[in-house]
């Protein structure tokens, strides 16, 4: 299989090796998540549960003892520590092009942020420091994290983010429709028919892989984008301005907004929900529905892992909490969602959760939307 990315003057220009290698993990985690895992329930009943019982003479009673029973499961144990190792080849696979041409995208970039005439703009703040539960840690094993800035035109965090995203999502790739934004999109299409922004906030933007696709899609919106590392900014704003999209990114946290009220038709997250803790999570929230205006649109979209059928289930999708660098997955996980959302300001009637097909492949993703009422 082919890992699919959407080229543009800042991407990592990989070579024919570092390609195969990439195309070696994507293959490798493939296996591991589709073949091997859904076997670690199996492996809990046979191997880990039976030995914690002769262990303890007595069943787990609580998450933390489930998961004593999980390590206790040597097939648990080496899927772990795979999976785990392969994580960590992401990383390698996508951090040699990136460091081996970086001279050479530093200067696209550069050309890019510093061209007089510009679709979009870039407004980094030398005084914001992002965050320490997001700049401290290296969420997914992203090595330097989200708020990684090496100085002036620095495009790591962009770049590592945006090549690891490929690789992580099995080659499927982040391009101009086959991304999070067609699937709310088409959200929109169906649930909210007729709405068509004339202004919009991605928050937690990432490498804009989303802000563009939105950019694309409405080419008279005007697109704003938000993410805390200028790092991640300056790739987002190079990327899009190389595709030929005007979106206008901004350093900034989602739970302080610059932005006056009623600002916005439609505010919208993709996969932030789980990257952040509960109090920055309520204060989002409480923030987008300050800046959409009355009778605008607010979207929080993430991954689908709200609903596990059991306690082993919720234990065993919290590997990556304590072995991915994940610190806030679980707490997203059980988050009460439509509270925080009604707490934030939404009337009860105004917050509709979906579930949500991905546009390619068999992946879904959760949703929570909410029209703020005037
Ligand atoms: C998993 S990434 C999602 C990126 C992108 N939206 C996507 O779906 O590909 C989460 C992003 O949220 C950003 N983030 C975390 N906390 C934030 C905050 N308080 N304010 C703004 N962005 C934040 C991180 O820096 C990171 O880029």
């Amino acid at each position: 299989m082919r890992v699919r990315d959407l080229q543009h003057a800042v991407l990592p220009r990989v070579t024919s090796e570092e390609r195969s290698r990439q195309e070696a993990v994507v293959s490798l985690r493939r296996l591991l998540n589709t073949r091997v895992r859904p076997q670690n329930i199996d492996a809990y009943s046979a191997e880990g549960l039976p030995a914690f019982v002769e262990a303890n003479g007595r069943q787990p009673q609580s998450p933390d003892e489930v998961q004593e029973a999980f390590l206790m499961s040597p097939r648990y144990r080496r899927w772990s520590a795979a999976n785990r190792a392969a994580q960590e080849m992401i990383w390698v696979s996508v951090g040699e092009p990136t460091y081996r041409d970086l001279d050479r995208m530093t200067q696209a970039a550069a050309d890019l942020i510093d061209a007089p005439q510009k679709l979009g703009s870039l407004t980094l703040d030398p005084d914001y420091d992002p965050s320490p539960e997001v700049a401290d840690l290296d969420i997914h094993l992203q090595p330097g994290g989200y708020g990684m800035d090496r100085g002036e035109h620095d495009v790591v965090a962009g770049a590592l983010y945006e090549c690891g995203g490929n690789v992580f999502s099995f080659g499927q790739g982040i391009g101009r429709g086959d991304s999070k934004a067609s699937v709310i999109i088409k959200l929109l299409e169906s649930d909210y028919e007729g709405f068509v922004p004339g202004k919009m906030l991605d928050m937690g933007c990432s490498a804009g892989a989303a802000s563009a696709a939105y950019a694309a899609h409405w080419p008279d919106a005007e697109v704003h984008a938000i993410d805390i590392g200028a790092g991640m900014l300056r790739y987002a704003h190079a990327r899009a301005e190389s595709l030929g999209v005007a979106v206008h990114f901004h350093q900034m946290d989602a739970s302080a907004l610059t932005f006056e009220d009623d600002s916005f038709d439609l505010v919208v997250t993709h996969n932030v929900l789980h990257e952040i803790g509960a109090d920055k999570r309520r204060a989002m929230l409480r923030e987008a529905l300050r800046v959409v205006r009355p009778g605008g649109v607010v979207i929080h979209q993430d991954v689908d892992i709200r609903r596990p059928p059991s306690l082993i289930h919720q234990v065993e999708r919290d590997w990556d909490t304590h072995f991915n660098g994940e610190a806030h997955w679980a707490t997203y996980a059980t988050a009460d969602l439509i509270a925080d959302m009604h707490a934030a300001g939404f009337p009860r009637e105004a917050i509709v959760e979906h579930d949500l097909a991905a546009i390619h492949g068999a992946n879904r993703w959760y949703a929570i939307s909410g029209k703020k009422p005037g």
